[in-house]
């Protein structure tokens, strides 16, 4: 299999080919279906709950198989059936390692009759039980305060003695709910496509940056699969990182040619 292109197949039988190969992933960042009645061109997104949960079922097992065994799975989901999903990755025998939410704020509510939606969940879970990539220091995110800087904060240890705590020079240690807007809007017209749920490439490169194993240069060097690659975020961010002089391969397999001719037209446009 070549890496570092986009195959316009079907996940379900080509995924079954790559496990043939013998092919193994360090990283499964995907955004699959939610099964909320999107037009990608195909039925994907409109399928009877059962089905959608049966396909689901297929698929996370599939995903587990491919992952070596330090690699993670991140996927996407949204809060009517994440639950459900956490439940399939449960029971696929997949190690739970963190539910994490993406919050955007630059929404419009549709209705009165509930909170308009901020978030979409996104769970990890990782194949070991004990060995899986997650690269904090490079997801540090600003203090709150620039105070902090300033001083150490002091506090007591374990036996009563006074120890400091120094803030990091490159800022807290992220937490779990990862904020950054939707391509809605005109400050986003030239990054986004017409794909109905084109993720935002800010977000998926810390993605990669926090779950991408590294070689011992410090260059992100993990093998990245997206099942679903829709617009191509994935490969697009992949390629963004390795201009920067990293080393990732990937592979995004999308069903419908017009999505891969968008996520090819994105790369070729980084590659110049
Ligand atoms: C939520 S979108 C992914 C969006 C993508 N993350 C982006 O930023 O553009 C899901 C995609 O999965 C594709 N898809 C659905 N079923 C598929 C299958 N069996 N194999 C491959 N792709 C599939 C859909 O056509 C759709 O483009």
């Amino acid at each position: 299999m070549e890496f570092n292109r986009i195959y316009n197949a079907n996940s379900d039988i080509l995924l079954k080919q790559i496990l043939g190969d013998g092919i193994k992933f360090d990283l499964i960042l995907t955004d699959p279906p939610y099964n909320l009645m999107k037009d990608f061109g195909n039925n994907s997104d409109c399928q009877p709950l059962d089905e959608f949960l049966a396909t689901t079922k297929e698929r996370i097992a599939l995903c587990r198989d491919l992952l070596k065994n330090h690699g993670s799975i991140l996927w996407f989901g949204i809060h009517n059936y994440i639950g459900y999903i956490q439940t399939i990755m449960y029971e696929a025998g997949l190690n739970y390692r963190r539910m994490n939410i993406w919050h955007y704020k630059n929404n419009f509510s549709r209705t009165k009759s509930s909170p308009a939606t901020q978030y979409e969940p996104f769970l990890w879970f990782s194949r070991s039980s004990d060995k899986w990539t997650y690269n904090a220091d490079d997801v540090r995110v600003p203090y709150k305060s620039e105070e902090r800087l300033k001083n150490p904060v002091y506090y007591k240890g374990n036996n009563g003695e006074r120890k400091a705590w120094i803030p990091n020079p490159q800022g807290a240690l992220r937490g779990d709910v990862w904020t950054y807007p939707t391509l809605a809007g005109k400050l986003f017209e030239k990054e986004r496509t017409e794909h109905p749920t084109q993720k935002p490439e800010s977000l998926f490169i810390d993605l990669i940056r926090a779950f991408c194993p590294k070689d011992v240069e410090g260059r992100y060097s993990g093998l990245i699969l997206d099942p679903f690659h829709g617009s191509g975020t994935l490969g697009v961010c992949c390629e963004k990182l390795n201009k920067e002089g990293h080393n990732i391969s990937w592979v995004g397999i999308e069903l419908e040619k017009k999505w891969c001719d968008i996520a090819q037209a994105r790369i070729d446009t980084i590659m110049k």
